[in-house]
């Protein structure tokens, strides 16, 4: 499996905000074009991604949503924001992931608790940032988890928390995070 976070300090966690402007929704737009490049090629679906989603924004959160590559993903940013408000609508206010569609779950928790979990179960978890270690000096070996904020980065409160984690850089430009999750299948295609 592909692992991924995105974390987004703003994205909002009740399916009622989601409307027709998804940059109202917190910039629900800029996780559909993530998911989208997380899990398609052209007029294909990878079918080996598993893909982290925390959601920071009111009035929920946080809420942590799990997408698996399976075949009924849709592949429309509209389809896949109807798909995350589904989800959010259907999400309880406790830990433990529920299936809301098949390859789709959602629960309660922050992006602390994910990583350490992650670490946990012997990830290699890193994140994603212009300053760290250029990707092209990594051995990467497939157990990787890949952690990438959305436009706005991540929050102050989190440096602390974030500094005891190994930095991986794709380049010397401020991507869109789409592009960084782009790249690094690219990478990780070219390696295995
Ligand atoms: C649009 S950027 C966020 C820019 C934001 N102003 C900031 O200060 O982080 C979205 C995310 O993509 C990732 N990213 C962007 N460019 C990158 C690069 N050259 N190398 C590694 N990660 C990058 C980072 O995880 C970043 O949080």
């Amino acid at each position: 499996m592909r692992e991924f976070v995105y974390y987004s300090k703003n994205a909002v966690t009740a399916g009622n905000l989601i409307g027709a402007d998804l940059k109202k929704a917190g910039r629900m737009d800029i996780v559909c074009n993530f998911i989208v490049s997380a899990f398609f090629v052209s007029n294909a679906m990878r079918d080996d991604v598993r893909l982290h989603l925390i959601f920071d924004g009111g009035p929920n959160a946080p809420r942590h949503l799990v997408l698996e590559s399976n075949e009924d993903m849709p592949i429309s940013k509209k389809n896949i924001a109807g798909l995350i408000k589904r989800m959010l609508y259907k999400a309880r206010d406790e830990e433990g992931l529920r299936e809301i569609v098949p390859g789709c779950f959602i629960e309660k928790k922050g992006f602390e608790k994910v990583l350490k979990e992650l670490d946990a179960e012997g990830a290699d978890v890193l994140v994603l940032e212009g300053k760290g270690t250029d990707v092209r000096e990594l051995k990467l070996k497939g157990n990787e988890v890949f952690v990438i904020g959305d436009h706005e980065g991540f929050a102050p409160g989190m440096r602390k928390f974030l500094k005891r984690i190994d930095k991986v850089s794709v380049g010397p430009r401020v991507l869109f995070a789409s592009q960084v999750v782009t790249i690094l299948h690219n990478e990780v295609d070219r390696n295995v």
